[in-house]
């Protein structure tokens, strides 16, 4: 009897403990689970993040292995979410429930039920009371999945073309350092050595760039009514100091100026003006930081005509080349036509003077300062040529500008002008040359009247008194002297139309190379052949 008694006591422990623990955990005895049950009910969870189902009936789900399910849904305006007990072995909508092992109803979207439809399953008592919508949906996953092959794609070309443009810009530098030419893409600015001094560097005035040039300014090297010149170094493109600077000048124009470098920059930038006698042009910017314009070109150490001619006594053959190459720039500048023949527009530079001519290092001027300059296209009306005014330095004005009667009608007349201007210019070069013997200190055309003679006063000493700078008979013991003062004489005429062209004068410098040869020989052996005389080269 008591081991019945001891038995029965032992069995009923068991079985207690088992349901206890089956109680906890759930595993050992399957008992029924408790979810929110509600059926259909209106709902103003909008589909993000988590929501909690108003449902205030939580009920033992009738079989032994129903798990807790909501769905939301969304037809037009009506919301609603589904809370109910389902076997998850059936379908559900003609779904199959596979997320029913969580802990938590994390919903996710499921297609073809003619509405938005998100559905969660879960096996915790109550669980399908708190809902959390995946932010992740499978189309974001989907979207994210394309893009990334082609974010790094993107990457991939951009980085290769960025290495593509620093080794091509590397190979360039290098060419151009050994004096090959450059591929005529290989930058914005180009460089060239043409007609310059070897350490200017020259760029294609066409700078596409919106970028502005990376420029150190080094020094002050002049001044002009409207604006200061500077020596700079220029630092090519991005790549570092290791390729080294090469020196430009920049002519900067305070705010105020625009009109001057706008109308220098409009001349510059017609490629037709290229010419070894003609400064080269590089580039024009706006500098808004600074509030300046610039304009950037080729440098030339030995600076202007004037301070050169301070400072230097000339030889015969320095003399016929800055002669001849200052003809030529005119010739250039004033010409219709290329040296290929091809048409170009004519311009009048209309400030000639010996500051506004560089001094290259193989002894050729070249001309600069096109701030007055006026492009002579035939559509110019003869109101827009009268308003471009009486303009010029008046030391060098010719006199029916002095007198404000150039024909405005025909463009020749700007182009005799200049003329007129480059004979003082031409002068000023004879006088410093030591062929004409004894050599004066350098003076400007008409002396040191007043640093900046008035025009009323040039007009006494030139219409009034149809005075000219003076020539010497000392100075035509030379025959090629004497050949250019005849020539400088018939530039200065008072008949605007009796001077020579610019190209004619160049043709004359031309034709004296025979006696530049001669001079090489020696002066003191100087011959000059017997059919060839003054009048010849008229
Ligand atoms: N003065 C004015 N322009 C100049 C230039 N381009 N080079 C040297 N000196 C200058």
């Amino acid at each position: 009897m008591d081991l019945l008694r001891f038995s029965a006591f032992w069995c009923g422990t068991i079985l207690f403990s088992c349901f206890l623990f089956g109680q906890s955990e759930g595993t050992m005895l399957k008992i029924k689970r408790l979810c929110k049950f509600c059926d259909v009910q209106q709902t103003r969870c909008q589909g993000k993040g988590s929501c909690k189902v108003d449902c205030n009936i939580t009920s033992i789900c009738p079989n032994d292995s129903d798990v807790c399910v909501t769905i939301w849904r969304k037809k037009e305006d009506n919301v609603t979410f589904d809370t109910i007990c389902h076997n998850p072995e059936l379908r559900l909508h003609g779904l199959r429930l596979d997320d029913y092992n969580n802990s938590k109803c994390e919903m996710r979207e499921r297609s073809g039920q003619g509405s938005l439809f998100y559905i969660c399953s879960c096996s915790e008592d109550e669980c399908n009371e708190h809902i959390f919508f995946n932010s992740n949906s499978p189309v974001v996953a989907v979207v994210l999945v394309s893009l990334v092959p082609l974010l790094v794609m993107a990457v991939f070309v951009i980085t290769s073309f960025y290495f593509y443009r620093v080794y091509r810009q590397r190979r360039a530098n290098s060419r151009r350092k050994k004096g090959a030419p450059l591929d005529s893409d290989a930058h914005a600015i180009m460089i060239d050595d043409e007609g310059s001094d070897s350490s200017s560097a020259h760029a294609n005035n066409l700078n596409h760039n919106t970028e502005l040039l990376p420029i150190a300014l080094d020094a002050l090297v002049g001044k002009g009514r409207f604006a200061e010149v500077y020596r700079a170094k220029l630092k090519q493109g991005s790549v570092s100091e290791e390729q080294g600077f090469e020196t430009v000048a920049v002519k900067i124009f305070p705010y105020e100026e625009y009109a001057s470098w706008k109308n220098e920059k409009d001349v510059f930038s017609d490629a037709d003006l290229r010419h070894e006698n003609v400064l080269h042009f590089l580039t024009a910017e706006e500098r808004k930081v600074q509030r300046q314009y610039w304009i950037i070109t080729a440098y030339h150490a030995k600076g202007n005509l004037q301070d050169f001619l301070t400072h230097h006594v000339i030889s015969w053959h320095d003399l016929w080349l800055l002669g001849g190459s200052l003809a030529q720039g005119v010739a250039h500048l004033h010409s219709d036509h290329t040296s290929c023949g091809r048409n170009k527009i004519a311009i009048a530079h209309r400030d000639i003077k010996s500051s506004n001519i560089l001094v290259k290092s193989d002894l050729n001027c070249c001309l600069c300062d096109f701030g007055l300059a006026l492009r002579l296209d035939s559509s110019l009306s003869v109101d827009e040529l009268a308003n471009s005014g009486q303009v010029g330095t008046a030391r060098y004005m010719a006199p029916e500008v002095l007198e404000s009667r150039i024909n405005l009608e025909n463009i020749e007349s700007f182009k005799q002008a200049d003329v007129y201007s480059m004979a003082l210019v031409l002068w000023e070069l004879t006088s410093r040359c030591s062929a004409i013997g004894e050599v004066k200190e350098y003076e400007p055309p008409f002396g040191i009247l007043r640093e900046h003679p008035c025009v009323e006063s040039m007009k006494d000493s030139v219409v009034r008194d149809r005075g000219r700078p003076d020539i010497p008979n000392s100075w035509t013991n030379h025959t090629g002297i004497q050949l250019i003062c005849s020539s400088i004489q018939d530039c200065w005429d008072h008949d605007p139309e009796a001077r020579l062209t610019a190209h004619c004068v160049s043709e004359r410098f031309s034709e004296m190379e025979y006696l530049d040869k001669l001079s090489e020989r020696s002066i003191s052996e100087e011959k000059i052949p017997e059919e060839i005389c003054v009048g010849d080269l008229k």
